[in-house]
């Protein structure tokens, strides 16, 4: 009796959670349709779009949902392979495209030379300066900056010879720094920045007022915590310092990326299971991400948005922390 029992409650549990999440894809694919028919004819010629940690995942997604609107798109990332193959893809999608009033890309231009692959290793704050001064060799401004550089580990605290934590410094500091070291032309541009992270999903780092380095207690929790309440706190001191600036904080969700490539083996086939059987496309996530980026009638300031590009909250705390984290932050850029 009690088996039965048990059965028929573990049997409407299935039937309840199957539901859930069939109701959930069905959901997000409308969604994804909408979306679709609203920007595929968008034409950002002339735009300019730089990808930092492209050559896979999301940001590899993002910087391709750029090209099929007829932007130019620079990418960076460490893997030479990777990051000269995807310009070789967005230049065949670039001069392949045709929008509706006989204007085609190839009419404009080539398409040749209009995309670029950048090599760099932004673990490293000096490589982040540097990337920013040879990007602005060759642009005068900067349409939309996308900020995707990503580690995951479950490692702790990883130094570079700079003396940061690698996750923080991919997560965090770069980001930061390369917004600093962009704004001149962000400014002359849109200046539209979307930081792919943890936007409304984080919860509050409460270490930050006794170890904001995250020094003595380092852990996965603490690491992501922190990096998605800085990006919080430092977005709303660079929306008052930058007004020209449209700042995105973003979850992506969870997505079938090349997310946990440093995990150990065994995790990794485990990830990889569970992202072919719940996880989101890269190509829809990026529909969902570039889709505030690409609306035009978003104020500018400072915007938290979630997986499908949804409004999201802020952290709570951000106004007691900001003294504290900004002025950490400043000592580690400078
Ligand atoms: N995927 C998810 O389910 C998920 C969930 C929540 C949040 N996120 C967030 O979404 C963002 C993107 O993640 P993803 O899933 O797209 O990651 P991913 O598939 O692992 O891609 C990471 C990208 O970052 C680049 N990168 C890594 N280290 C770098 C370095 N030192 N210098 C320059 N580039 C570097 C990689 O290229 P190279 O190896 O060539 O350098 C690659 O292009 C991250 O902020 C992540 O925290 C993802």
């Amino acid at each position: 009796m009690r088996t039965t029992i048990l059965s028929i409650i573990v049997a409407f549990l299935a039937i309840g959670c199957g539901t859930l999440y069939l109701y959930e894809v069905y959901d997000r694919d409308s969604q994804l349709s909408q979306l679709n028919a609203l920007n595929s004819n968008l034409d950002l010629n002339n735009s300019s779009v730089l990808v930092v940690g492209a050559t896979a995942g999301i940001g590899r997604a993002i910087a391709l949902r750029f090209a099929k609107a007829n932007a130019s798109v620079s990418v960076v990332g460490r893997t030479v392979s990777k990051g000269t193959a995807l310009v070789e893809e967005m230049h065949n999608i670039t001069s392949s495209i045709s929008f509706g009033s006989n204007v085609t890309a190839n009419s404009l231009d080539s398409g040749k030379d209009r995309h670029a692959f950048y090599a760099y290793d932004v673990s490293l704050l000096a490589n982040a300066r540097a990337l920013a001064e040879e990007y602005k060799q060759t642009h005068t401004s900067l349409d939309y900056l996308v900020l995707s550089p990503c580690i995951a580990t479950i490692q702790g605290r990883t130094e570079t010879t700079e003396g940061n934590d690698v996750k923080m410094t991919l997560h965090y500091y770069t980001r930061i720094a390369l917004i600093e070291a962009l704004s001149d032309v962000l400014k002359t541009g849109k200046g539209r920045v979307l930081s792919v992270l943890s936007g409304g999903e984080h919860s509050l780092y409460t270490g930050y007022s006794s170890d904001v380095e995250l020094k003595t207690d380092y852990s996965i929790a603490n690491a992501a915590n922190a990096a998605g309440f800085y990006t919080d706190v430092a977005f709303s001191i660079l929306r008052d310092k930058y007004p020209h600036l449209t700042l995105f904080h973003s979850s992506p969700g969870f997505v079938a990326s090349d997310w946990g490539t440093e995990m150990p083996s065994w995790l990794r086939v485990l990830i990889r299971v569970l992202q072919a059987s719940f996880a989101t496309s890269t190509e829809a996530c990026a529909e969902f991400m570039c889709a505030p980026l690409f609306d035009d009638t978003i104020a500018k300031g400072f915007h938290v948005r979630g997986s499908r590009g949804e409004v999201a909250q802020e952290s709570v705390g951000i106004e007691q922390a900001r003294d504290t984290v900004w002025a950490h932050t400043l000592d580690v850029l400078k």
